[in-house]
C-alpha cells in the first residue's frame, strides 16, 4: 500500500509535508524528500554511513570489487539522490540500465536488494529520519526493485 501511495508522489515529484524535522530547516508545504530531508548535507551524511555498512557485507562486497571509485562516490550520492529525489521519469529505465550487467554477469538477485534494503533502513534510522520519511524512502526503494532486478 505504501509502495503505491509512494510510486503516485514519485509520478508527481512532490511529496506534501507538515514539517521537517531533520536537517538544519523546517519548512512547511509541498517539498520533494531531497528538501525536507536536508539537501545535499544529509545526502552526504548517508552515504558514508550507508556504504560502510554495504561494503561491510560479505554478500555485496563482491559487486563493488571491479567498481572504479572517483566514479564511485558519485555513484554513492546518485544512489540517495535518485530515493530521495524520488525522480520518476526516466528513473526506472536509469535503474535498469546501471543494474543491468549486474544481473546478468554477477547474479544480482532478490536476496542482494534485500540486504541492501536493509542497510538503507539501518543508515535512515541511525540518521534519526523521522519514520514517515523512512516509509516513502523504503517505498520508493521498493517501487524501483524490479527496474534494479531488470525483471
Ligand atoms: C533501489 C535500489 C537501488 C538504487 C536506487 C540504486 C542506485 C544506483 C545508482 C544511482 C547507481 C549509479 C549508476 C550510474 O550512474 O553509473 C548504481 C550503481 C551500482 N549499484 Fe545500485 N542501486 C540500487 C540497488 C542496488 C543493489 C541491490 C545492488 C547490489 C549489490 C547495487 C549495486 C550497484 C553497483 C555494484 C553499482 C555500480 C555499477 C558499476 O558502475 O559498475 N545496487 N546504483
Amino acid at each position: 500500500m505504501l509502495a503505491i501511495v509512494w510510486q503516485e508522489n514519485i509520478k508527481g515529484c512532490r511529496v506534501t509535508v507538515a514539517s521537517a524535522a531533520w536537517g538544519a530547516s523546517r519548512k512547511t508545504g509541498s517539498m520533494t524528500i531531497y528538501e525536507e530531508i536536508g539537501g545535499a548535507d544529509a545526502v552526504n551524511a548517508a552515504v558514508d554511513i550507508f556504504y560502510e555498512k554495504v561494503l561491510g557485507d560479505p554478500l555485496l562486497t563482491p559487486f563493488f570489487e571491479n567498481v572504479e571509485m572517483g566514479g564511485q562516490n558519485r555513484k554513492q550520492r546518485a544512489f540517495f539522490t535518485v530515493l530521495f529525489k524520488g525522480e520518476s521519469d526516466g528513473a526506472e529505465a536509469y535503474m535498469r540500465r546501471s543494474h543491468a550487467s549486474l544481473v546478468r554477469d554477477r547474479g544480482l538477485s532478490d536476496e542482494h536488494f534485500g540486504a541492501v534494503a536493509t542497510h538503507l533502513n539501518a543508515t535512515l534510522d541511525e540518521l534519526q529520519v523521522p519514520d514517515h520519511l523512512i516509509s516513502q524512502i523504503m517505498g520508493a526503494a521498493a517501487g524501483l526493485k524490479n527496474a534494479v532486478l531488470n525483471r
